[in-house]
């Protein structure tokens, strides 16, 4: 089995995650948009690491009844074994923690993989903006996820960790620790 933890991200990070940005997401921030997130303290920025190694990243904004999911991403050669799961569960923990109502997102009408996804942790489609994206001008989908912030959302999670664990256990992972339960 292999090892990885929960963590909030650092500084020190920034150049590994602008790596996967650059692979995943066809460079969504810069190096210095990632150190000014870091140091937003409305802004929520996690890494799984295993081994020294940064696998996945994800963002949230999170303003008074409201977490906005920024972004979510897995090292292409780690996708599909759990990790983007694990990472879209600790994000939508820290929201029920931060006692936000719901849960927002955009994501590309074309991608089908992080859409299903998303739903699978009961997010819903609620609109679509229009060429949205620049570099494309492709449509986004608004999806959303309500009642986040109710002890049934806390029960639903608690469900979907185990899911989430065993098909990490399937592939060989060990989810040491969440965020907020730091390995030691
Ligand atoms: C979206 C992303 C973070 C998911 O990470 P991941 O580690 O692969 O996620 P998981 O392994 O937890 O889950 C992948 C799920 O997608 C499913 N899937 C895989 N390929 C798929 C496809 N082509 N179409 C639909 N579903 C697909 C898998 O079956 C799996 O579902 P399961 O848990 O029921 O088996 C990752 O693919 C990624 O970084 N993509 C590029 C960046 C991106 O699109 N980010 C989201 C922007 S909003």
């Amino acid at each position: 089995m292999k090892n990885f933890i929960i963590d909030d991200a650092t500084a020190e990070d920034v150049k590994e995650i602008l790596l996967i940005d650059r692979a995943c997401l066809d460079g969504f921030w810069s190096e210095i948009s990632y150190l000014n997130e870091l140091d937003n303290k409305n802004t929520d920025m996690i890494v799984i690491r295993s081994q020294g190694e940064v696998l996945g990243v994800g963002a949230t904004w999170l303003y008074f009844d409201e977490a906005h999911i920024i972004m979510l991403a897995v090292k292409p050669e780690y996708q599909n074994q759990g990790l983007g799961s694990a990472i879209i569960w600790q994000m939508l923990r820290g929201a029920h923690q931060f006692g936000a109502e719901w849960v927002v997102l955009e994501v590309r009408a074309s991608n089908t993989k992080a859409i299903d996804l998303y739903k699978k942790f009961d997010f819903v489609e609620v609109g679509r903006r229009k060429e949205y994206y620049s570099n494309n001008r492709e449509d986004a989908l608004v999806l959303w996820c309500k009642g986040v912030n109710t002890l049934k959302f806390a029960q639903k999670l608690a469900v979907k960790q185990r899911q989430i664990i065993a098909k990490l256990n399937d592939r060989g992972w060990h989810w040491l620790n969440t965020k907020d339960e730091k390995y030691h």
